[in-house]
């Protein structure tokens, strides 16, 4: 696919969404136009129902715009197969979900390995690859632990160190501190400044937390589905 070297991250222009309950229509997007750049490190804030995860979900081909079109790269995801838009997704956008997500029968390194097979990459890669990013998100001695006897913390570190392994371009993460306590939320954020600041990689967040607005260096807040500020810090 021919991706253009100067075009943002991400592009949304005019999404809406409105959801379909029965017969209920349920608007929850309105006319967002964003334009994520690289190496960015952003923050989406807003009241609860504002529109924070269908924004994400469709920034990350999670779900569709019922109008409006996505541009990843420069190219437009409406103009994409299912199959296209899978892979896309599956190679440039790392997910990190407020509950973790992990598959509890795997270890750390399965689930952190788990993209790369979904990649296709070879086994010896992947070996080196996930020992590489566990030790980086500090999991060095957990590496065969499950989930299960894993801290919150150490689960959402897992679950940064899945959506990393692949090196995406971008990583998007619904309230990734939502089910953490103060101090092990600001070490996740620590880790994600991080590795923003050291690779390169656009992240677009969510959150409801004060603590995580800080660390943001720009603050898009949405309300009732609209953008109603956006603000880059200096
Ligand atoms: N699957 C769905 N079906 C119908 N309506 C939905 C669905 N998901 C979200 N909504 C509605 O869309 C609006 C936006 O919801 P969304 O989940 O994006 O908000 P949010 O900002 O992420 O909220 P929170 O902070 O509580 O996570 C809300 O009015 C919500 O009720
Ligand atoms: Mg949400």
């Amino acid at each position: 696919m021919e991706r253009s070297k100067t075009a943002p991250v991400v592009e949304t222009r005019s999404v809406s969404k409105v959801y379909q309950i029965g017969r209920v229509k349920q608007p929850a997007l309105d006319d967002i136009c964003l334009t994520v750049a690289s190496a960015e490190f952003a923050a989406i804030v807003g009241p609860s129902g504002s529109g924070k995860t269908t924004l994400l979900n469709i920034i990350g081909c999670l779900d569709e715009p019922t109008t409006g079109d996505v541009f990843l790269d420069g190219q437009s995801v409406a103009g994409l197969s299912q199959k296209e838009r899978s892979e896309v997704r599956k190679r440039n956008i790392g997910f990190i979900f407020q509950t973790f997500n992990l598959v509890p029968v795997l270890s750390a390194f399965e689930n952190v390995e788990l993209p790369l097979i979904l990649l296709k990459e070879p086994s010896v890669i992947r070996q080196e690859k996930v020992q590489e990013i566990l030790i980086k998100v500090g999991l060095k001695d957990y590496i065969h632990r499950r989930p299960n006897d894993m801290s919150g913390g150490q689960q959402q570190r897992v679950a940064v160190a899945r959506a990393l392994v692949k090196s995406p371009k971008m990583v998007l993460a619904d309230e990734p501190t939502a089910n953490l306590d103060s101090f092990t939320g600001e070490g996740i954020l620590k880790l994600m400044q991080d590795l923003n600041q050291d690779l390169g990689t656009t992240f677009i967040f969510s959150t409801h937390d004060r603590m995580v607005m800080d660390f943001a260096r720009r603050l898009v807040v949405l309300h009732d589905g609209r953008i109603v500020d956006d603000r880059t810090k200096e």
